[in-house]
């Protein structure tokens, strides 16, 4: 069997969504210390929906290709949504990553979180318990 599958390959090669967005509502940043990989979030939030989503990742493929996942699913949904989702259905949506490449997924998941934590510091009166 392939180490990764189709699905990997295909979002390391053609990544969605890369780029920066220069007015961000909210953006997160966050590395993996052991790796040296970092990726950055940048979200647009309009009425409580991700209205665009970029990333930038200095990192390996499954982090590429997990920041890419990511992007897909969370655009164009609401913010409640990009709370939940976990590293776990970023790497389920690429039809897996090997083990000891799971914590690439991680980064994806901490991105976002950290982006929406910095969107929900600029605009606290957005944050549903
Ligand atoms: Fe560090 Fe993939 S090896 S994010």
């Amino acid at each position: 069997m392939a180490l990764y599958s189709e699905k990997v390959m295909d979002h390391f090669r053609n990544p969605r969504n890369v780029g920066v967005i220069e007015d961000a509502d909210g953006v997160g940043e966050v590395g993996n210390a052991k790796c040296g990989d970092i990726m950055k979030m940048y979200l647009k939030i309009d009425d409580d929906t991700i209205t665009d989503v970029k990333f930038e990742t200095f990192g390996c493929g499954s982090a590429i290709a997990s920041s890419s996942m990511a992007t897909e699913l969370i655009k164009g949904q609401p913010v409640s949504d990009a709370l939940k989702l976990t590293n776990k259905a970023v790497a389920e949506a690429l039809d897996g990553l090997p083990d000891y490449k799971m914590h690439c997924s991680v980064l994806a998941e901490e991105a976002i979180k950290n982006a929406l934590d910095d969107y929900y510091s600029k605009n606290p009166d957005k944050r549903k318990e």
